[in-house]
């Protein structure tokens, strides 16, 4: 024969090659997603392939174990130095010898699935916008006076089929040195957004370069800034971490924000500067924990809602402040992270920012939406991401609506007497007995409770510094449960609650959590002023919902999930006693932790997701909060707990 039918599993195309043909080359031909950085030069090792031996009735065809070229130099050399794991073969090395099924391993496709962490993770398949190519490029001849650059677009046209290339001057100021370093050989780092006509060179490296390429997805929220560091190549996060969002110090709410920047001239100067530097601070302390050169950042996503969105941008976000509420732009925006003053990255990196909703609803939402998918839903899904502002999608395949709601920073520790962020230390678990009204809690950092042997002992560490936003959530459910609070969330006295747990504060009352005064700690207590910050933080949340669902001609919902930073820790039970959301069966309610920044990762991993969040914001129709009158009044009652009017029949209430 002087052909051989070649099959890829798992892909199952098949198609007949020459003897001799590679097996990268056959993959090229049909199709096969088969990585390659170095081009079939066996430099990268991305080709890797297992043959499969024997017989396959599924595709009729037999193989004999000489149906590839036998083992060569390249992969012995490669094996050698850097392992090869038994039974693999390069691709570009290995050639078609006779009729084979080839299986094309997961780490060896372009379009790899992201491997998930948890069952709630999102499926993520790898297309992300910037990647390495290396070229081998003509050297420079008297004869045949062209430049370096286009000798090397010449290369880039050859060996990878990449036309359309631009560059600035800081590249070429280094190209030719790096050209000659690297004896003709180079590594190019081309970034292509979903809206680009041509590819971006953003940077070059001399000969074949290993070092992996990150990008950073933030979910810069309100209060806290988060973000998680991946690896370009197969979507992994290598880091997280998160920082307070320094603008708190102009005011702790958007609107404040919003009020500061009308009333101090060059206020959304400052705010800007604050959270640009916040940005890039993030990014160099991110890069420090992973261990990677903060310069090997090349892209960073970024979804917010709108007023920080604005801010960071450096546009004044007076419009965001009054009616009609207009955005500078809803659009999706693509810009060099030299243009927000990002300089810890790498010096070409690209930033991308979701397209927002709407003037209230903003890119933030996007990504809960890119994330949660409620339009793929059949069930009526209502998505609630907890956080400052809190976003809020209810929809299904027909429809999707949604909302901010002015939360404030309750939820997050804020605004709370013995409030703190989720950290070693916070309480977070609490149970209230409801008879002798004593307290047992659980603490960030340890698996114990407070009534636990062991419990000090594996405390005595960080200590029992405060309550987080998920541990003040169940503190004031346990307070209603137990009886300590009555519907309208006034705190009874000593007599009333038979405790003296409850003590007078002020013309108020509190409850004591954790006493450690006599010990020098601290005493942590519920006080009224916390209730009080609880109702009105739930409250909005509620009547958000509500109004959706007022909208949305429904009077209930199928499920409910509940997103944010600290989303994934609340109890379903919990907010369903206070009344944070509607009436549901408990097992109905799920936690999808930081939706907005997967909706952020999902964006920087894979440039179709990009088109798709940018098409379905044009199909969700936004509710407008600040205006509705039902607002209030669902405000309004929703202030008790858990509600004035609606009845909560899974609680048997
Ligand atoms: Fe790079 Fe095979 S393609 S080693």
């Amino acid at each position: 024969a002087v052909d051989a039918l070649v099959i890829f599993t798992p892909s199952g195309k098949r198609g007949r090659f020459a003897l001799g043909t590679p097996v990268l080359t056959a993959a090229r031909q049909l199709g096969v997603d088969l990585d390659s950085v170095c081009g079939g030069r066996g430099i990268c090792s991305k080709c890797q392939i297992t043959p499969g031996y024997g017989e396959f009735s599924k595709h009729g065809v037999t193989v004999e174990a000489d149906a590839l070229s036998e083992w060569n130099a390249v992969e012995d050399r490669y094996k050698r130095i850097r392992g090869l794991i038994d039974g693999r073969r390069l691709g570009c090395q290995a050639k078609v010898m006779g009729d084979i099924v080839i299986d094309v391993p997961p780490e060896s496709q372009v379009h790899k699935q992201v491997i998930r962490k948890s069952a709630t993770d999102r499926h993520i398949e790898m297309d992300p916008a910037t990647r390495s190519y290396y070229v081998e490029v003509d050297e420079p001849d008297m004869h045949e006076p062209t430049g370096d650059f286009e000798r090397l677009l010449r290369a880039l046209k050859a060996q990878w089929n990449i036309e359309g290339v631009e560059t600035d001057l800081s590249v070429l100021r280094r190209l030719q040195p790096v050209l000659r370093k690297g004896e003709w050989k180079a590594t190019v780092v081309l970034n292509k957004g979903n809206h680009d006509a041509q590819h971006r060179l953003l940077d070059i490296h001399p000969g074949y370069h290993e070092a992996p390429l990150y990008g950073l997805a933030v979910d810069l929220g309100s209060t806290t800034i988060a973000g998680h560091l991946c690896d370009l190549a197969d979507g992994k996060v290598l880091a997280s971490s998160g920082l307070m969002n320094p603008q708190i110090r102009f005011g702790e709410d958007l609107m404040s924000r919003v009020s500061y920047a009308m009333m101090n001239p060059g206020g959304d100067i400052e705010m800007t500067k604050a959270v640009r530097e916040a940005l890039n601070a993030l990014a160099l302390s991110i890069a420090q924990e992973a261990g990677v050169e903060p310069g090997a950042i090349y892209e960073m996503v970024i979804v917010c809602n709108p007023v920080m969105h604005h801010l960071l941008m450096g546009i004044d976000p007076v419009e965001l402040g009054q009616a009609p509420f207009a955005l500078a732009t809803s659009g999706a925006l693509s810009m060099d992270a030299q243009e927000l003053d990002l300089g810890n990255l790498n010096r070409k990196a690209r930033v991308y920012v979701l397209p927002c909703i709407a003037g209230h609803v903003g890119a933030d939402a996007a990504a809960v939406a890119l994330s949660e998918e409620p339009q793929k839903s059949d069930d009526m899904v209502l998505i609630v991401d907890v956080g400052t502002n809190a976003e809020i999608l209810l929809g299904n395949t027909t429809r999707v609506l949604a909302c901010s709601s002015p939360t404030g920073p309750a939820f997050e520790g804020a605004q709370i007497s013995s409030g703190q962020r989720a950290a070693p230390g916070a309480i977070e678990r609490i149970e209230i007995d409801p008879v002798t009204k004593e307290p047992r809690f659980r603490v960030i950092g340890s698996d114990l409770w407070s009534d636990d042997a062991g419990f000090e002992a594996a405390t005595s560490g960080t200590g029992i510094t405060g309550i987080c936003g998920s541990g003040i959530i169940e503190a004031v459910a346990e307070m209603r449960m137990a009886g300590l609070i009555d519907q309208s969330g006034l705190i009874g006295s000593p007599d009333q609650t038979g405790t003296p747990r409850s003590e007078p504060f002020g013309r108020t009352f509190s409850y004591v959590l954790h006493d450690a005064t006599a010990t020098g700690g601290p005493k942590i207590s519920v006080t009224q002023g916390d209730i009080r910050a609880i109702q009105l933080a739930k409250a909005a949340l509620y009547a958000g919902s509500k109004l959706l669902m007022d909208t949305m001609g429904v009077e209930k919902v199928d499920r409910v999930t509940l997103a944010g930073a600290f989303g994934a820790h609340i109890s379903p039970k919990h907010a369903m006693v206070l009344g944070m959301i509607p009436d549901v069966p408990l097992d109905h309610v799920r936690s999808a932790g930081n939706a907005a920044g997967t909706g952020a990762r999902i964006a920087l991993l894979n440039r179709a997701a990009r088109d798709q969040i940018e098409g379905l914001v044009h199909n969700i129709h936004k509710v407008e909060t600040a205006i509705e009158p039902k607002f209030q009044e669902h405000f309004v009652n929703a202030s008790a707990i858990p509600n004035a009017v609606e009845p909560f029949p899974e609680l048997g209430q």
